[in-house]
């Protein structure tokens, strides 16, 4: 059944939740397995709509998978016998297509959707087919799918024209079990690759370089399951830090990495919020001021992640100020703005730039979510807002927040879910 969120604007949060982990590096590890000889535990996994995607997508292929009450998964991939995720699931969820390269690497074929754009942008995979080309996979585009094959994957050097997150994930997946060195260059840097490189590492890979842009990766014959716990997730700490600075209250968030939100906290500390961190905690305080309008430039990490964009967009749409949001990445990822305009926020989008003249209070308003991102902007404009504003089609949101609704009432936010 679908349901909408109803949000009663104007109280300051306040108090402590818990990050969960993160969604991003959750769904590689969980394709990862697929690499394994044997069963793989994975821990820290958050209760999430695009998890469920992924075991129902693995649960398809044959692969056989157990779930205990707190979200620990054990998936054995012994039992696979169909190496191909479907058009329905992977149209619900892009990021299936990080099953590519570990069934070719694995089982030495794949069928996997093409995944198509998305409300963000045209979002292509060419990087992805190219590099596991550069490989020696032959992949052919069939019937709106692409269809790889290969004996065994060789060691190749890799130059990627663009930084690609799920690319990088593919590509270094796939090189754990090609026969020898490869080297891809131009890598991506975010953390979430990071944790698969280091859950790759537990199940027998040797990967150099994680964290930097070139992977030097030597090719092994065999993986083996461990027990790997997911790292937390910055981008859902971010999303609650902001709607702590823009409702003006003070909030602390446990279990998560400061260090990995660096870009985030420094607009933060400009838009007039005192931070306080230790190793797995990041309190923010307002003390009940206005929040400043920040200049915020999307890029890949560890500059500013376009994953917090629309969040500050909601930010500096209520901040004393003149604001100015620039994004790299995607080429359509201001859908939000709409929906801030019609609660009286002064937003003027030119190109991949949104201007914004920071307005005091905004009006409730019934809105409507297009993508994840742009969902938690529009619950953090309904925490300010005069009156009750509505977000449907929070489906989106459910892919990638845990319980949102119950941290933000943990907080004090007047939340509530209802059928819409
Ligand atoms: N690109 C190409 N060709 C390719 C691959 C990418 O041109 O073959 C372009 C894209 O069109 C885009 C840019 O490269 O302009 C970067 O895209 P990237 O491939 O890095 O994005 P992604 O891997 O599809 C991941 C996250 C996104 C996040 C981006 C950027 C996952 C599952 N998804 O997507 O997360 O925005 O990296 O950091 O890791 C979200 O969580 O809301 C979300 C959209």
């Amino acid at each position: 059944m679908s349901s909408k969120l109803i949000i009663s604007g104007g109280l300051p949060l306040t108090g402590e939740i818990r990050a969960s982990g993160a969604k991003n590096a959750v769904l590689p590890i969980l394709a990862a397995t697929l690499l394994s000889d044997t069963p793989m535990h994975v821990g820290n996994v958050p209760h999430l709509q695009d998890v469920t995607t992924t075991m129902e997508l693995l649960g398809r292929m044959g692969v056989d998978l157990v779930v205990d009450e707190r979200m620990n998964i054990e998936v054995d991939p012994r039992s696979i016998r169909e190496l191909r995720a479907p058009y329905e699931l992977v149209k619900t969820m892009r990021a299936a297509i990080v099953v590519l390269g570990p069934l070719l690497a694995r089982y030495g074929r794949a069928e996997v959707s093409l995944p198509g754009g998305c409300a963000i942008g045209s979002r292509p995979v060419n990087l992805h087919i190219n590099g596991l080309q550069a490989m020696g996979a032959h992949i052919d585009v069939e019937g709106g799918y692409i269809i790889a094959r290969a004996e065994r994957l060789h060691g190749a050097r890799i130059v990627m024209d663009q930084v690609t997150v799920t690319g990088t994930e593919n590509l270094m997946m796939a090189a754990c079990l090609a026969r020898g060195e490869s080297v891809i260059e131009n890598a991506a840097r975010e953390p979430e690759v990071v944790d698969l490189a280091h859950c790759l590492i537990c199940m027998g890979a040797k990967i150099e370089g994680a964290g930097t842009d070139t992977l030097h990766i030597d090719g092994v014959d065999s993986l083996t399951g461990c027990h790997y716990d997911v790292l937390p997730d910055r981008i859902e700490t971010g999303t609650y830090l902001v709607a702590a600075a823009i409702t003006g209250g003070r909030v602390r968030i446990k279990d998560t990495r400061p260090d990995l939100l660096e870009a985030v906290l420094l607009k933060l500390v400009e838009a007039g919020a005192e931070i306080s961190t230790g190793d797995d905690w990041i309190e923010l305080d307002m003390q009940g001021r206005r929040p400043t309008a920040v200049k915020v430039r999307t890029a890949p990490y560890p500059a500013f992640p376009t994953d917090m964009q629309a969040q500050f967009t909601a930010l500096n749409a209520v901040a004393e100020g003149t604001g100015v949001i620039t994004e790299t990445i995607f080429e359509n990822r201001f859908m939000h703005v709409h929906e801030l305009q019609r609660m009286g926020s002064d937003i003027q989008v030119e190109g991949n730039t949104a201007v914004s003249r920071g307005v005091p209070r905004l009006r409730a308003a019934p809105l409507m979510a297009t993508d994840l991102r742009a969902s938690a902007s529009l619950i953090l404009a309904g925490l300010v807002a005069d009156g009750d504003t509505s977000v449907d089609r929070i489906y989106h949101i459910d892919r990638g927040y845990e319980c949102i609704e119950e941290k933000l009432a943990q907080l004090g936010a007047r939340i509530r879910r209802v059928p819409s």
